[in-house]
């Protein structure tokens, strides 16, 4: 039976290889009505690379766009045949059409030619109806970028919903250098597909495409792991590595599985969940590439190249309480214009192993700020309970102290920490922001007094506040006598930074 279907499996595609082999104009048709389609132009080799990637990666269907009258193999007569090409506005017919019917997710895969949409790829758009669409380009270069490649896509996919393309340093084929996507470029440039496919919608249906699903107090944990937008990595912003949820708990209910945290909000948790929901762009990055498991950083972006606050939440280094006492700080931060990340450390490990997480969280912000879009020269560290312990750690020691071996990283502008007994310092200390509730039973308000008191004998920059009546873990605070100081905490940074 096997067999039997694997031969006529084979003659089939004997048969279509053969059609198109004969030029004659066949359509072809769509297997499967709930996949992506995958359409890829490639001379030398890149953009298939990345294709098949893609395709694998979202289960989709692969199709190679071939015009009828292949290209001159000699890169020069190659050249001067697109430039032609493009000067006149020829569209070179394709070998087949596609019946793009069955599919609403189209991912288009190019190269750049003499910086603009290669001629093959304009008949595409122009001969299929695209009408309703999602299209998501992605597109490989000699360095000098997409050019206007995107742009075309979207004057030329009339109808369509195009997605913010991504573009990726492939090939330089006039110095010779054909074949680039294997070893670590291909490695690096899978990485930086699954952080843009992150960003796309997942569903094929338009409908629900287009439809923002926003989490409320009464969705359920289930509801979050298993959310398009964050699924991929919903499971770093709970607080515990590898447990199994009850997938039933509201969020409402979600303070059950923060037990050293009080004075939870529902509003000040949905609404940086939904922020990243919204989000067109990439939410989530792999600090340590895919290496270490629990580990990760979300961007939240305020302003284009402002300063970033890098936060970290506590815990007890059992579990790590993002969604409480990291992501709400974020929103607040990110809606005063500077850019947030929140630190996604390993829980249930010892300090130092969590603040070489965060410190290799730093590491990678700081060598990729150009691409991020953020300024990591004037970053803050904010930590509470354990984590505060984890910031105050960059603060007198730098990351170099904890497995980051570049010189160039900088020790952050500010240090801001709530209710930690943390007493350690070093002889060259950071301006601090500290706040605790007087009534925290885990962290003495007189040992972050204490602390304070000798950074001041050392002329750091201190700020300090007390909050009566307020207990350990208050994360924003709102509702409490703490309610505000952020507010206060983002000033102080600002300060140090004039
Ligand atoms: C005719 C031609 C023109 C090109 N023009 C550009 C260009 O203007 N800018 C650029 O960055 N790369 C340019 N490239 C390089 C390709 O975009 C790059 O090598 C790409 O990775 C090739 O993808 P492929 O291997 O899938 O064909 C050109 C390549 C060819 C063949």
């Amino acid at each position: 039976m096997n067999q039997l279907s694997r031969s006529r499996r084979q003659f089939l595609k004997g048969a279509i290889v053969l059609l198109l082999l004969s030029g004659i104009n066949v359509k072809i048709h769509a297997q499967n009505s709930s996949k992506p389609l995958v359409i890829y132009l490639s001379r030398t080799h890149n953009n298939k690379v990345l294709a098949k990637f893609i395709a694998q990666t979202v289960g989709g269907d692969l199709v190679e766009i071939k015009t009828r009258q292949p290209y001159p193999k000699d890169y020069q007569l190659m050249r001067s045949q697109v430039s032609n090409e493009l000067n006149n506005e020829v569209l070179p017919p394709l070998d087949h059409s596609l019946n793009l019917d069955p599919y609403q997710q189209i991912f288009i895969v190019f190269p750049t030619w003499a910086m603009r949409l290669p001629p093959p790829i304009k008949t595409f758009l122009s001969t299929h109806n695209l009408n309703g669409k999602i299209i998501m380009p992605l597109n490989t270069n000699a360095g000098y970028g997409v050019g206007s490649g995107f742009d075309e896509i979207e004057k030329l996919a009339s109808g369509a919903m195009v997605y913010q393309g991504l573009s990726i340093k492939g090939g330089n084929e006039r110095e010779g250098n054909l074949f680039v996507m294997q070893g670590k470029t291909l490695q690096q440039a899978k990485l930086n597909i699954q952080t843009w496919l992150q960003a796309m919608p997942s569903k094929s249906n338009s409908s629900t495409a287009n439809k923002v699903v926003h989490l409320t107090a009464q969705s359920t944990l289930g509801d979050l792991l298993e959310h398009p937008k964050l699924r991929l990595f919903a499971d770093k912003i709970l607080p515990w590595d590898g447990m199994k949820y009850d997938r039933t708990l509201p969020l409402s209910r979600i303070s059950e599985l923060m037990p050293y945290h009080h004075y939870f909000n529902i509003d000040d948790i949905l609404k940086p969940l939904n922020t990243m929901i919204l989000s067109n762009e990439p939410v989530f990055y792999d600090y340590y590439g895919g290496d270490v498991p629990y580990t990760g950083l979300f961007l939240l972006r305020g302003q284009p190249n402002m300063p970033t606050a890098v936060i970290v939440a506590g815990g007890g280094f059992q579990y790590v309480g993002s969604l409480h006492e990291a992501f709400p700080l974020a929103q607040k931060i990110v809606e005063k214009g500077y850019n947030a990340v929140v630190v996604k450390y390993r829980g249930g490990v010892s300090s130092q192993r969590a603040t070489e997480d965060l410190a290799h969280a730093i590491g990678y912000l700081f060598n990729h700020q150009q691409k991020l879009k953020i300024d990591m020269n004037h970053y803050s560290v904010w930590g509470a309970s354990a984590s505060a312990r984890m910031a105050a750690y960059i603060g007198s020691y730098g990351v170099q102290r904890f497995g980051v071996y570049d010189s160039n990283i900088p020790k952050p502008q500010a240090v801001i920490m709530l209710y930690t007994g943390h007493s350690d310092i070093s002889n060259n200390e950071t301006p601090t922001f500290a706040a605790i509730g007087e009534s925290d039973n885990i962290a003495s308000p007189n040992v972050m007094a204490s602390r304070i008191q000798r950074l001041l004998q050392q002329n750091v920059k201190t700020e300090f506040h007390r909050y009566p009546k307020v207990e350990h873990g208050f994360g924003l605070g709102t509702g409490t006598a703490a309610e505000g100081w952020i507010d206060n905490a983002v000033d102080f940074w600002q300060k140090t930074m004039e």
